[in-house]
């Protein structure tokens, strides 16, 4: 049998109840991984473990936007799996559409304790479980084509996401050193609960948007596209590239088109 591409591997997950998170956990487990799935909608996070297998999955709950939550799901991974070698932080929250004219401050603070404050918490207590146990870890964050681009998603949102690069960056500069690896991906528009949802649309209708959007024609854009890029990322083969956003977006984002909203 040929070697799985995240055999044996230990990854902390969250934001994996849903969409491209539950994706991702199930990718990472039919790659050979021991997960954690974390996330604060507990009874999906504990159907997607089962559904998989409680020997390669457990489901634990964490909001992100709580230190102490992240700590003890960090060891917790350590105690069910000896081990912690990949963290997806991956939750995220669209939030308010509010214009800049009339921007809601609190909506702001909101969308950034989640996206950006709470991504950086799972960072500071991965990479502290790393350092001090010496393992070449990938950290692996959810960006968004809207850390590429104004206008394609609410403004809160769009800020947000173009700083979650930066933490991704600066976390990336001092963990170098120990030869902890950070990385992002960037989706274009996928058909999950928070694109649906915010657009009050149909799954089919977020991936025509999509597709007629991208220059790359002939393919729909899934979740499990960008769970495979998140896979690539926190896989050897992927052992030289750190502070890299990897924009999974079908050309959306460097290619000259008319805008409109995603
Ligand atoms: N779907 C898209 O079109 C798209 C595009 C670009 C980026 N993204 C990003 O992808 C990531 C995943 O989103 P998705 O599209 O799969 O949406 P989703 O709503 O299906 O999944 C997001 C998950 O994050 C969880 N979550 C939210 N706040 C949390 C918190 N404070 N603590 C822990 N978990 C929390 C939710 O419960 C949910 O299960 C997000 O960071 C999002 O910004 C999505």
């Amino acid at each position: 049998m040929p070697k799985q591409r995240l055999e044996g591997k230990v990854a902390l997950i969250t934001g994996a109840a849903s969409g491209i998170g539950e994706e991702t956990v199930r990718l990472f487990a039919e790659n050979g991984a021991f997960v954690v799935a974390a996330d604060v909608q507990d009874e999906l996070g504990v159907q997607v473990a089962a559904s998989i297998g409680s020997n390669r999955v457990s489901y634990h709950h964490c909001d992100v936007r709580d230190e102490q939550q992240v700590e003890e799901t960090v060891n917790y991974t350590l105690q069910k799996y000896g081990s912690l070698d990949i963290l997806f932080s991956n939750a995220g929250i669209l939030g308010s559409s509010s214009g800049i004219l009339d921007f809601d401050l609190n909506e702001f603070d909101n969308t950034m304790a989640t996206n950006v404050r709470g991504v950086a918490v799972t960072i500071k207590h991965a990479a502290r479980t790393m350092v001090a146990r010496n393992i070449r870890g990938s950290i692996i964050c959810t960006a968004s084509v809207a850390a590429c681009v104004g206008g394609s998603a609410p403004h809160a949102y769009t800020i947000s996401k173009h700083a979650l690069v930066g933490v991704v960056r600066s976390a990336c500069s001092e963990l170098g050193e120990y030869g902890i690896r950070v990385n992002c991906v960037s989706p274009f528009g996928v058909a999950t609960p928070l694109a649906c949802s915010a657009f009050n649309l149909e799954p089919h209708q977020v991936e025509a948007n999509s597709s007629s959007k991208s220059n790359l024609k002939g393919v729909v854009l899934k979740a499990r596209h960008i769970a495979e890029a998140a896979s690539f990322l926190a896989s050897d083969d992927s052992a030289f590239i750190s502070g890299h956003n990897l924009v999974v977006d079908g050309g959306f984002s460097v290619v000259k088109h008319t805008f409109s909203p995603i």
